[in-house]
């Protein structure tokens, strides 16, 4: 597995400084609290770190490396290409880094859509990308950052819906799954 270090220096090398200053505060948040909800807190540092590995690719070069791999699920991702880049990262992560950990690369794989059953470790890293220290603000941020020290599924429920009422504002794409998950997080909670 690769070390912190090798991870942070590589992470350094390809993204901007204001992306890589994100990852470093995803990765501080996503081990804040990985303790406090029980998982890997290693394992969540360095998902913080990798999470946006594939985030400084060109939209020509995420759609050559998704078509070629197969991983385009939605239209959608072929108008807005910047959604591959979790995906994207996932696989590269795995090819460049030699990372195997299945829960690792999901929770990369996940980071902008969600996916369906969830992990506490994806959840965690959706979370501290959407509520990070250095995050503009957005009408929804206060109260999902409360949340996500608490309630893990609540806080993906305000963070979805979020999502989709900023690209409703902004008259931007809406990703399918986006919606799907939202829809899981809203019974799950119905069923509590
Ligand atoms: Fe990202
Ligand atoms: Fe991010």
């Amino acid at each position: 597995m690769i070390e912190v270090s090798d991870a942070i220096q590589i992470v350094q090398g390809r993204l901007s400084e204001r992306r890589f200053q994100h990852s470093l505060n995803v990765a501080k948040l996503a081990a804040d609290l990985a303790v406090s909800f029980g998982v890997d807190s290693e394992k969540a540092y360095l998902v913080g770190i990798l999470h946006d590995y594939a985030k400084d690719l060109t939209a020509d070069e995420l759609l050559l490396i998704a078509e070629d791999n197969g991983i385009i699920n939605n239209e959608v991702e072929r108008q807005v290409p910047d959604l591959l880049h979790a995906p994207v990262g996932a696989l590269l992560i795995e090819k460049e880094l030699g990372i195997k950990d299945s829960e690792i690369l999901e929770a990369v794989r996940a980071h902008t859509l969600g996916s369906v059953n969830m992990s506490i470790l994806d959840k965690i890293i959706f979370l501290a990308d959407m509520i990070e220290p250095d995050r503009k603000a957005y009408p929804d941020l206060e109260r999902l950052r409360q949340l996500s020290s608490s309630d893990l599924d609540a806080a993906m429920l305000l963070g979805l819906e979020s999502a989709i009422r900023y690209c409703l504002n902004l008259q931007l794409m809406l990703h399918p799954r986006t919606v799907s998950v939202r829809n899981l997080f809203l019974q799950k909670i119905a069923e509590l």
